[in-house]
């Protein structure tokens, strides 16, 4: 509790002394050794470094999408979504149930390469996170999630664009349809990894000023793996991953 009486909100995001080594066969890759990096609930934090430092594997670990060697990740409330008396979750606690229900419910993903499904329209895609529910539930609520999927769309000027399928759409118009899909579920985090990379400066300036209109419409944390400086620097935080541990500049 502050000295106003209220209650102040845990980071949403508290990741301590992280290790992470690959191994394939006899190689080994220590890509993290001690990481270190704390995001505020709402907060926007930049994750910045040269290629191979570790940024991925980083977001990967804070996503829940892979386990750390050692160290240790607690979610804030914000980010976590039971039970109400518990203030902060370990990464370490949880079960692969619940991870996968932290992925699919709190947390959103935005890659580089978009990772869409050709075979299916804009806003299939973009229904997709909504279908990880039971084939019973999904059903019986489709009509509205359907709606949902076609407004989250529209919001982000897809209106359009329901039906095109991705190899119909421009490589801007493709990434908006993958943060539509990210934010499906209403999540409170946002995890995007380098999601300009693969765009021309003027896509990649309606996708990022679309992630900060989002994040603050929506009162979302944002963690962001960019290369661009510009970028970064719009930040409340930037941590330089080097020597496998994070430096905030
Ligand atoms: N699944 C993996 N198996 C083995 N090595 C990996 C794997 N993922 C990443 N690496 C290696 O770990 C290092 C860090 O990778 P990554 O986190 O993707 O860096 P960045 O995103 O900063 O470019 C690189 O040397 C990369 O080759
Ligand atoms: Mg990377």
């Amino acid at each position: 509790m502050s000295k106003d009486g209220k209650k102040t909100l845990a980071p949403a995001i508290e990741a301590k002394s992280l290790f992470k080594t690959y191994k394939e066969g006899s190689i080994e890759t220590e890509v993290l050794k001690g990481c270190s990096i704390t995001v505020g609930s709402g907060e926007f934090a930049a994750i910045v470094g040269a290629s191979g430092a570790g940024k991925s594997t980083l977001l990967h670990l804070l996503g829940l999408l892979d386990t750390a060697d050692s160290g240790e990740i607690s979610y804030g409330r914000a980010a976590a979504e039971e039970p109400a008396d518990e203030s902060v979750v370990q990464a370490s606690e949880l079960n692969e149930r619940r991870r996968a229900r932290m992925r699919n419910k709190e947390f959103g993903f935005v890659f580089q390469a978009y990772h869409l499904i050709n075979e299916l329209t804009a806003e299939e895609n973009v229904l997709l996170p909504a279908m990880m529910r039971p084939a019973g539930q999904y059903l019986a609520e489709r009509g509205g999630l359907k709606e949902r999927a076609a407004a989250v769309l529209g919001r982000i000027g897809l209106g359009e664009r329901l039906r095109h399928r991705p190899l119909q759409l421009s490589g801007g118009e493709r990434q908006r349809v993958a943060i539509a899909r990210a934010l499906m579920n209403g999540p409170r985090v946002l995890f995007c990894d380098e999601p300009t990379g693969n765009l021309d400066e003027q896509n990649s300036r309606v996708v990022f000023d679309l992630l900060l209109r989002l994040r603050e419409e929506e009162g979302l944390t944002l963690v962001l793996v960019t290369h661009e400086r510009q970028y970064a620097d719009a930040a409340d935080a930037v941590y330089r991953i080097h020597g496998g541990k994070a430096e905030r500049e």
